[in-house]
């Protein structure tokens, strides 16, 4: 796996301006005055660097962008990549203009001119983010990231500053590496093995097998995993950093290592995508494990369900009746929406165990939330004000989109079955919403929940602000700023 990078945080030696290799990283700002180290480096590259500065072009980039100034003259770094970034950046620009580093960070190594900047850490983070690269299946030559020194005026308070954001970056790039990770690889068994693994940093990790799934009536759950060679698997993480006793915070995530459709098969055009379709499962165990290495002060459990949602003779047909753990009946009229029948049971076995405070599901859920609000936002469904709010906000606060959706009884109602208490599906028409009804039906009244469709954020086709085309490990910051903020203070 690999770790989020390294940065070194050293004082500020502009006498090593002129010999550095790689790249240098600068901050400026057009009408602001120019920082000791531009200044040197101005004066090393007979002017360049202030030429840049002055110019039309960055006039015209947003804070957070940068312009390469390449192979100047009187240094021997092979480019300076000016930053704009004004002195009172907030935490997203810093983020932005780091990222803008990460991007362009290579095998010879970067050296970061942060000097006084305020939010030298942010831009660190941001840096280490975007700098990800998920490539175990690349073979040959392996091009490793040559080393970051970041020179700041006061690089301990930096590397002070920093060290709980690297607590998250490791976070995502856990859940980055599962969604990126094919189905041949990340088995349900191999899945499982990963979250056990994390018991050295001081989690407590359970892997309840079929059998005891079984015994505890996980009817729903079981029946999608039915029909695949890989046993569907329930993993409980508990994170006990808060009061002794005090009823933890529960999340909960879709783990559905490959979801071919199930008999309701999908199209082949695409299907490959569907390895992300563990994401909610990904995502909790990421905000599992960033709250561990921040040794967060609060109670939280993570739960997930993983199976694995495949066409066989053994498969759950439609038309199959099965029973929720709940002990309400479900008539599966498609087997492709697999994702809500596995937390149905995930939902309720959290409740029953953990009496929690509130709980968090997240799961790639619907096609039809990515209809509704695109890639950029994921889907908030909730049955509590206050819960939502402190979501949303977190969310805000932390630059990943959320967008709340609607719920309602007419929502509800079409998920009236003829033979059982529910079907699986209610219809094409407010699809997202109908399987967030669905859900619902598996919450109790008096427990605060929300329900986060990611499908649309989890995975996207291009380059974002922090991360690279792929798994984005959406939801991780938010979650543990959530946490943070409401169970930490
Ligand atoms: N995993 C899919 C949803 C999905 C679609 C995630 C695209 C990411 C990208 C889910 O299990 C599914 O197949 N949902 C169906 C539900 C339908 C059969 C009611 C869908 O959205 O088409
Ligand atoms: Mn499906
Ligand atoms: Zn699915």
């Amino acid at each position: 796996m690999p770790n989020p990078l390294p940065i070194q945080f050293q004082a500020l030696d502009l006498d090593t301006l002129a010999t550095a290799k790689g790249r240098i990283a600068v901050l400026a700002e057009p009408d602001q005055a120019t920082s000791a180290g531009v200044r040197r480096l101005d004066r090393l590259t007979k002017g360049a660097l202030s030429r840049a500065i002055g110019s039309e072009a960055f006039a015209k980039l947003k804070p957070g962008e940068a312009l390469d100034l390449t192979y100047p003259p009187g240094i021997a770094a092979d480019a300076v990549q000016v930053i704009r970034l004004p002195k009172k950046a907030d935490q997203a620009q810093a983020r932005k203009a780091g990222a803008a580093v990460g991007r362009s960070h290579g095998t010879a190594g970067t050296l970061v001119l942060a000097e006084a900047h305020a939010r030298a850490a942010d831009l660190a983070f941001g840096l280490a983010m975007r700098a990800y690269d998920f490539n175990t299946h690349k073979t040959g030559e392996k091009t490793a990231p040559g080393p970051v020194t970041m020179m700041a005026a006061k690089p301990e308070s930096v590397a002070r500053a920093a060290a709980p954001m690297a607590a998250v970056a490791e976070g995502v790039f856990f859940t980055r590496d599962l969604v990126n990770e094919p189905a041949n690889v990340l088995t349900t068994h191999d899945f499982a093995a990963r979250l056990a693994a994390m018991q050295e940093l001081g989690l407590d990790v359970e892997i309840l097998e079929e059998e005891e799934l079984m015994k505890l009536g996980m009817g729903a759950l079981l029946g999608v995993g039915q029909g695949s060679e890989s046993p569907s698997k329930v993993v409980v993480m508990q994170w006990k950093g808060g009061k002794k006793g005090e009823a933890p915070f529960a999340l909960i995530g879709k783990g559905v290592v490959f979801d071919t459709g199930g008999i309701s098969i999908k199209p082949a055009a695409g299907m490959e995508e569907m390895t992300m379709d563990m994401g909610g499962a990904g995502v909790v165990a990421g905000v599992m494990r960033t709250l561990a290495l921040r040794k967060a002060k609060a109670n939280v459990v993570g739960l997930v369900g993983l199976v694995e949602n495949m066409p066989d003779g053994r498969a759950q047909r439609p038309g199959d009746v099965v029973k929720s753990m709940k002990g309400d009946t479900i008539e599966v009229i498609n087997t492709d929406a697999e994702g809500r029948l596995v937390l149905a049971d995930v939902l309720w076995y959290a409740q029953e165990r953990f009496k929690p405070v509130g709980m968090i599901n997240l799961a790639t859920l619907t096609g039809a939330v990515i209809i509704a609000l695109g890639h950029e936002n994921t889907g908030v469904f909730s049955n509590n004000d206050d819960l939502c709010n402190a979501f949303l906000a977190a969310a805000k606060a932390e630059g990943e989109g959320a967008w709340r959706m609607p719920m309602g009884e007419a929502y509800d109602a079409k998920l009236k079955s003829r033979i059982a208490d529910m079907m699986n599906v209610g219809g094409r028409d407010g699809g997202a919403i109908t399987a967030a009804q669905f859900l619902q039906r598996f919450v109790k009244p008096d427990v605060p929940w929300c329900h986060l469709d990611i499908a649309g954020t989890a995975l996207l086709k291009s380059d974002s602000t922090l991360a690279p085309k792929g798994a984005t490990g959406w939801g991780v910051m938010s979650l543990d700023r959530l946490i943070r903020d409401r169970f930490e203070k």
